[in-house]
């Protein structure tokens, strides 16, 4: 379903951004060589508990397993929807972390801290049926001094989520900011992942439109004040294409064994263009 936000829809999301932001902000200076992957998605469950959010990716619905994590953290090749897990980040590494949280809570209406976020079955009775206001955002951490090529990949990758919002107008059309990224990639030699793509938010995380990162300018959808999607490219050094893994149906990996990078944020178009609702303030130059 395709729907307008209302202001006070929107200004639920804004919430939830903001809190995402802050979680984002908080690991750029925890993420670095000898951390333990784990970590982050320790830190956020701690934050989500202190500050009554729902991590809303808990129990998210697979074809094999229900997502049992607040975060995706996404290692080098791998692409999106990757577990966290006991590793030491090295040198070098390049790191992606997604998550989707709600706004903070009424505790009288729910106490987060009390929940068991171990319980997936649990956890789906809150998660699943949520529909207040929430944020989905991924960012992409270097572990140290990261090479030449991980640098500019990342940068094309931020470059291309910007490429992107700046195609969400009223009037324009989907297709307009698909063709806007993969033009920016390809151009310069990078692969543009087709398997998954940005989405409509709410009422729940995964709603209509699709928002591919590819396709053709002037086709599709056109855009409209009150829409909130996401744009969140997922950028390879080689192929776009990409290999699942069988075992849990969740993590992907690039099939050439390339790097892959993703940025991700959520916004909602108004007539005065895409305004980001969950911005960590260094939009400005964009
Ligand atoms: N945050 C992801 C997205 O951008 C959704 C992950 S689905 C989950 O759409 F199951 F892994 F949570
Ligand atoms: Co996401
Ligand atoms: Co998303």
């Amino acid at each position: 379903m395709i729907t307008i936000k209302s202001q006070r829809e929107i200004e639920a999301m804004d919430r939830a951004g903001d809190f995402l932001a802050s979680i984002h902000i908080g690991l750029r200076d925890m993420i670095k060589p000898g951390m333990d992957m784990w970590e982050v998605e320790e830190y956020v469950r701690k934050r989500c508990k202190e500050e009554n959010v729902l991590p809303l990716q808990i129990g998210v619905d697979g074809h094999l397993m229900d997502y049992p994590y607040a975060t995706c953290c996404g290692l080098n090749d791998e692409v999106a929807h990757a577990f966290p897990r006991h590793y030491l980040l090295k040198e070098g590494d390049l790191l992606k972390v997604d998550m989707v949280l709600s706004e903070p809570l009424d505790k009288s209406v729910l106490d987060v801290s009390k929940l068991d976020f171990n319980n997936i079955e649990l956890m789906k009775k809150y998660t699943v049926d949520y529909t207040g206001g929430l944020a989905d955002s991924c960012w992409a951490y270097a572990v140290g001094q990261v090479s030449q090529e991980v640098t500019d990949l990342m940068n094309v990758t931020k470059e291309c989520l910007y490429v992107g919002i700046q195609q969400a107008q009223v009037g324009n059309r989907i297709g307009d900011i698909g063709a806007a990224i993969q033009e920016y990639a390809e151009k310069r030699g990078y692969g543009v992942v087709r398997d998954l793509v940005g989405h409509g938010v709410g009422p729940t995380m995964h709603e209509e439109p699709m928002v591919p990162h590819f396709g053709r300018a002037g086709r599709g959808l056109r855009l409209k004040e009150g829409m909130v999607l996401t744009i969140e490219p997922m950028i390879n050094t080689g192929t776009w294409e990409i290999d699942t893994d069988l075992k849990t149906g969740w993590a992907h990996k690039t099939l050439d064994g390339g790097l892959s990078c993703q940025y991700e944020h959520q916004f909602v178009i108004t007539k005065d263009g895409p305004r980001i609702l969950t911005s960590q303030g260094e939009e400005g130059s964009y």
